[in-house]
């Protein structure tokens, strides 16, 4: 099996490690790096759990080759700006406010899904939230929740304008 030595920036940290051929952008970060807010849910792009940014785009990191990923900039959720340093994000807020979340294990996911969501749309219509965050599953089934959600951050993004 064929070893790497690759950088990744991940959330503004230079990171210098040795991958397999093999090895997903996922567990670079977790089991490598130590950034344990994403989570591993399938491993196939089905249920979004893994999601990161990934030079500014939102993506299932369990979707790309570590050395893929080789000079990109990361950003998990626990770099995700926005906020006072160690506050929670806007979005994370607006999670827990209309109880976005249940077990949580979806919910780093989501609120990276929903960062993009909302900067490339920051009104979007609930169908438009349900259609954003199609890519990401959640086990404990709290939808509903999940699009107010969605909409208190996009509100609140908005009064802070
Ligand atoms: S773990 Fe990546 S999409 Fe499920
Ligand atoms: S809150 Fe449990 S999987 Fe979504």
């Amino acid at each position: 099996m064929g070893e790497h030595d690759i950088t990744l920036t991940v959330n503004g940290t230079d990171e210098r490690l040795t991958v397999e051929s093999r090895t997903l952008l996922i567990h670079a970060l977790r089991d490598e790096l130590g950034y344990t807010g994403p989570k591993v849910g399938c491993e196939t792009s089905a249920c979004g759990a893994c999601t990161v940014h990934v030079d500014g785009d939102a993506v299932k990191s369990c979707a790309l080759l570590a050395v893929q990923a080789d000079g990109a900039e990361i950003t998990t959720v626990e770099g995700l700006e926005g906020g006072p340093e160690d506050a929670l994000h806007p979005i994370q807020e607006s999670f827990h406010a209309e109880h976005g979340l249940q077990c949580g294990y979806c919910t780093p996911g989501m609120v990276m899904t929903t960062a993009q969501l909302l900067a490339d749309d920051s009104a979007p219509t609930r169908d438009e939230i349900r259609a954003g965050l199609k890519g990401n599953r959640c086990r404990c089934t709290g939808y509903q929740n999940v699009v107010d959600a969605v909409e208190t951050a996009a509100s609140r993004a908005e009064e802070d304008r």
